[in-house]
């Protein structure tokens, strides 16, 4: 292979590991779900970095600990580090990054989790994640990348040096040790060796080797992968030895070293006769790369303005529901005959939406406006809306306007996208599917779902509370007023619902039980 097919294949190597970066930056940032976010990011990563294992630690202020909320290659159990402890814990304290080609090395590396889990840690590469504001937000880890291992370069630099060594009239001891030694300072490898063909005695001799005694370092030509290479005169490049057939392992059972990958390449004369190999084994370079570092750095800072996005999204969220109990309790302040009303027609709401299978998000919507429903009632006048008895015909009419002044009031007020039908559905339940409620006369399928619900429920918690000028009704008694309405007044769907919700311990919680 050509330098230029290198080049261009390392080029299209980065522009996909760069176009996937900005996939997962685009994905990141849609997820407000701080639950969701970390499998997200984390299956991502390790992915994208070829990493056998890694980990998003999140920090918890209160317990000064980090815990393990993500964790890829790992089973459920959780992890929580004190922050003062592990490579980790040091990342994070010193905001550093640290990336280790043996980690076991390290003097602050936790073998603990190893120990526990039989797994060994070589690579490790530790990002801190900060927030916006420079707090210590957590930080990812990624443990052992598979690629500690001789790329196609490094074959380009071998076999430049096998090109120097045919050159020569002889390769003499010094000469090999010299070549070795430049190769030394272009790659990361355990040992290499100089081996010349002895063709009468269909031998490999050692010319230099490394950590071994060359006069004594000879090997059968047929056998094992310098003998192939010198037989071939083609270089081979095998990641793992022990998948392959090629390799001959006597040597190492002889002597206890461990080969786990080779570069060997042809020394080649003129005729293209071999003279014999340069054998490079064990790439060292088992870290994580500068190119690894960077990407995970990116990484790591698009995870934090994702965590104070969520924060952010959590707190508008928190900070809209207290509004809405505010305004709730701002009703109840007003209509001291019903206090609490809202707040139990939404408990009632939400147990029967739960009984019919509404989303999550559907939940809300109706929360929200089950809190709300009577909220036009801050426009009735006092005297009807205080009066203990029954109301005159006047009287009934004006304290009917509420529904209509709950849209009035509602519809002014800026809802997002997602609750943008609260207006319509909390003014809408006193509509009747007869066509007869109010304040719209709408006919049973212009009124929305939910208000159905809300119809419901509100007329089930007038109907058996307790005030402080008249007890509440009996459940029988209830439940015999909710029967008769059905098909005129309510959705027959809604009420048995209320009744599974109600028998499931919903009336506990009512404190009706
Ligand atoms: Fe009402």
């Amino acid at each position: 292979m050509s330098e230029r097919d290198d080049c261009a294949q390392a080029l299209d190597a980065y522009r996909e590991r760069f176009g996937r970066l900005l996939e997962i930056q685009r994905r990141v940032s849609q997820e407000h779900n701080l639950a969701r976010l970390p499998g997200l990011v984390m299956r991502e990563v390790t992915e994208l970095l070829a990493a056998d294992r890694s980990t998003l630690f999140l920090f918890d202020r209160q317990t000064m600990a980090l815990r393990a909320c993500f964790a890829e290659g790992m089973s459920g159990k959780a992890i929580v580090v004190p922050l003062r402890m592990g490579v980790i814990g040091t990342a994070i304290l010193q905001r550093q990054t640290i990336n280790l080609i043996d980690a076991c090395q390290h003097p602050y590396f936790n073998d603990e989790i190893d120990a526990q889990s039989g797994y060994h840690t070589e690579s490790l590469l530790v990002v801190p994640i900060a927030g916006a504001d420079g707090q210590v937000l957590g930080g990812i880890e990624l443990l052992n990348t598979p690629r500690g291992r001789f790329s196609l370069a490094d074959e380009q630099v071998v076999k430049a040096s096998a090109q120097r060594l045919a050159a020569l009239d002889d390769i003499d001891a010094a000469a090999a040790e010299r070549e070795i030694a430049r190769l030394r300072a272009q790659l990361e490898f355990d040992r290499g060796t100089i081996f010349k063909v002895d063709a009468a005695a269909g031998q490999l001799f050692a010319v230099h080797a490394e950590g071994a005694d060359s006069a004594r370092m000879s090997l059968n030509m047929k056998l094992g992968i310098a003998g192939l290479v010198a037989l071939t005169g083609e270089p081979l490049l095998i990641q793992d030895t022990q998948g392959d057939s090629r390799f001959d392992a006597s040597f190492d059972r002889r002597t206890g070293y461990h080969t786990r990958n080779i570069l060997c390449v042809p020394l080649r004369d003129g005729s293209d006769e071999a003279l014999g190999v340069i054998q490079v084994i064990n790439c060292v370079n088992g870290g994580f790369t500068a190119e690894d570092l960077a990407l995970l750095t990116s990484v790591a800072g698009v995870v934090a303005i994702a965590i104070d996005n969520a924060h952010l999204f959590h707190d508008s969220d928190r900070q809209f529901h207290s509004l809405l109990e505010t305004l709730a309790a701002s009703i109840d302040a007003r209509d001291t005959l019903t206090a609490g009303h809202s707040k139990r027609v939404a408990q009632i709401a939400l147990g029967i939406a739960r009984e019919l299978g509404f989303a999550e998000s559907e939940l809300d919507v109706l929360e929200v406006s089950a809190l709300l429903h009577d909220y036009g009632k801050i426009g009735i006048d006092d005297a009807v809306l205080k009066k203990v008895g029954k109301l005159d015909a006047d009287e009934f009419a004006h304290m009917k306007q509420h529904a209509a002044l709950t849209y009035d009031i509602l519809e002014k007020i800026k809802f997002s996208r997602k609750y943008r039908n609260v207006p319509l559905i909390a003014s809408s339940h006193h509509e009747s599917l007869d066509g007869k409620g109010y304040p719209h006369g709408y006919a049973t399928q212009e009124i929305p779902f939910m208000a159905k619900l809300l119809t419901v429920a509100d007329v089930f918690e007038a109907l058996t509370a307790d005030r402080h000028y008249r007890k509440g009704m009996s459940l029988e008694q209830a439940y015999a007023i909710l029967d008769d309405g059905i098909g005129q007044k309510f959705d027959g769907r809604v009420v048995a619902a209320l009744r599974q919700h109600l028998d499931k311990g919903g009336l506990d919680a009512l404190g009706l039980a």
